[in-house]
């Protein structure tokens, strides 16, 4: 369903992204993992058309998205949860979730609270006042509102506890199970492990490795996480 092909993306001079191929099919959860730099939260923005200067093949269903403008790109329903988590810190969790509620999409607001009931418990306070782990919580559920056809999440548990690290865990593999395709930047493994049909181990731009989950134990796939994970 996204597809990119001998990808290669530059921010000026700087080339960042060299040949890269990846693909995420129908209901897929897909990670990308490599070192700080690698080029992760590059490719997510290249699929977004937030990287100037691109060529080779970016499909969306058959659609080319090389060259279309971002909003247009999100309007196909390709939603980038990004690292930064970018929700609203003066408006409350509510009113943070109404603004991003698409008419007829398939996700109601209920759903969001069955799904993150600590956002329930949250409603009324502000943005700012949530945890890294409710701000997550936060930035996952407004992107289901946004009734979205595949997402692409930016490590989403840097910096969280470990229990909270299982909540984004399981919150994402009931979105996975619920049909919606996830390609994820994550540096730990564990997540990786738990929720991944397939890896692609990316270092400097270029992607080096790819590998099915029931071979992600192989020698050749531990020599690769020992060598470009700092595992
Ligand atoms: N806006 C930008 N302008 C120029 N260079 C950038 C920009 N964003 C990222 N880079 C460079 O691209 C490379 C890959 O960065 P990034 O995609 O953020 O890596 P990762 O997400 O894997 O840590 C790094 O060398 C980084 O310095
Ligand atoms: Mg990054």
């Amino acid at each position: 369903m996204l597809r990119m092909e001998n990808v290669n993306a530059l921010y000026g001079k700087s080339h960042i992204l060299f040949d890269f191929s990846i693909r995420v099919d129908e209901g897929e959860l897909i990670t990308l993992l490599g070192r700080n730099g690698a080029g992760k939260s590059t490719t997510l923005s290249t699929i977004l058309g937030l990287v100037p200067n691109v060529d080779g093949v970016i499909e969306f269903n058959g659609a080319s998205l090389v060259g279309m403008p971002t909003h247009q790109i999100a309007g196909m329903g390709i939603c980038l949860i990004p690292e930064q988590r970018d929700i609203f810190q003066i408006l409350t969790v509510e009113e943070n979730l109404q603004l991003s509620i698409k008419k007829g999409g398939r996700w109601q607001m209920s759903d969001i609270y069955r799904l993150f009931p600590r956002l329930g418990e949250r409603k009324k306070n502000g943005g700012g006042q949530l945890s890294g782990g409710e701000q997550q919580m936060l930035a996952m559920a407004r992107a289901l509102l946004n009734d979205p056809k595949i997402l692409l999440c930016d490590e989403p548990s840097e910096g969280l506890a470990p229990v909270i690290v299982q909540e984004i865990v399981s919150t994402l593999k009931e979105i996975k199970d619920s049909g919606i395709p996830i390609l994820l930047v994550e540096q730990n493994l564990k997540v990786c492990e738990k929720l991944a049909d397939r890896h692609y181990i990316v270092e400097q731009g270029k992607v080096l490795h790819e590998f099915k989950s029931e071979d992600f134990f192989t020698r050749e796939a531990i020599a690769a996480k020992e060598k470009y994970l700092s595992v």
